[in-house]
């Protein structure tokens, strides 16, 4: 069982963000990665609609033979974890914005979470902030577009360097000191945001957070790979493959799947 591949699935490509982490610091692990592409945004679905296309996402990766799933997409995340979790036997790793540390280290006692709307709105989301930015002003920004211009391989352009500062003026205004990248798209976005934000204002992204517990999941049931042989490593999109390359820099073995 330890030599199955671990399973990631995103809504698209964003979800490579927490894939890099995971083979980075796992990186004899063998791992099938999922770009449902064709599908995005998720954010913009009802919580039935994402869960059926998240059903489907970690059917496919279960009958490749993986021993766990990441679900590296916070809409699926906060709208169907639980359900995966009640009906399939393998453990799950799943990625929610990251409120608390920037809830617990803020001055300013404002803090900023851009994410889907998907996630915004979701039960999972609310409970967490309830919890954890007591007595903080929390600006939450839906990041409409976004998706789609990263889908299409609009990374670096006016269009979304515009998205981006209509989203952060109220931010701004309020003074936050931690931005919260609420879905796996944005880290892509860190060095155009880092040109745009005071130097104050931190960026908090849960990739390597979510690779850390993967791995502690994986050794505390000893599922971790004990061969040493090059792992196999392969990802697929029912979409765009070249974005997909573009974000893997080419480092990868990436395939079109009609899915
Ligand atoms: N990458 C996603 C997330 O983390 C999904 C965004 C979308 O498809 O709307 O939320």
């Amino acid at each position: 069982m330890s030599n199955k591949p671990i399973g990631i699935f995103d809504s698209g490509v964003g979800g490579t963000s927490i894939f890099k982490e995971v083979h980075m610091l796992l990186p004899n692990e063998n791992m099938i990665y999922l770009a449902d592409s064709k599908n995005a945004p998720y954010g913009n679905k009802s919580e039935e609609e994402i869960r059926n296309l998240s059903i489907k996402n970690t059917e496919f990766l279960l009958e490749k033979g993986c021993k766990i799933i990441v679900v590296a997409c916070n809409t699926a995340t906060t709208n169907a974890i639980s359900y995966l979790r009640e009906t399939y036997d393998v453990p799950f790793i799943g990625i929610e914005p990251a409120i608390k540390p920037a809830a617990l280290n803020t001055k300013t006692k404002a803090i900023g979470i851009l994410a889907t709307k998907g996630t915004l709105s979701s039960q999972l989301f609310h409970k967490t902030s309830d919890l954890y930015a007591n007595g903080i002003k929390v600006i939450e920004q839906v990041g409409e577009g976004i998706v789609p211009l990263i889908e299409s391989g609009q990374l670096h352009t006016n269009q979304m360097k515009d998205l981006l500062q209509m989203y952060l003026e109220p931010m701004l205004k309020a003074n936050i000191d931690y931005l919260v990248l609420g879905c796996t798209h944005y880290p892509y976005l860190i060095p155009m945001l880092e040109t745009m934000l005071p130097k104050e204002v931190k960026i908090i992204d849960s990739g390597l957070a979510v690779a850390k517990q993967t791995k502690a999941i994986l050794h505390s049931q000893n599922l971790l790979n004990s061969e040493i042989n090059k792992p196999s490593i392969k990802l697929y999109s029912n979409r765009n493959v070249e974005v997909l390359d573009a974000l893997l820099e080419g480092k990868f073995e990436t395939a079109y799947l009609d899915f």
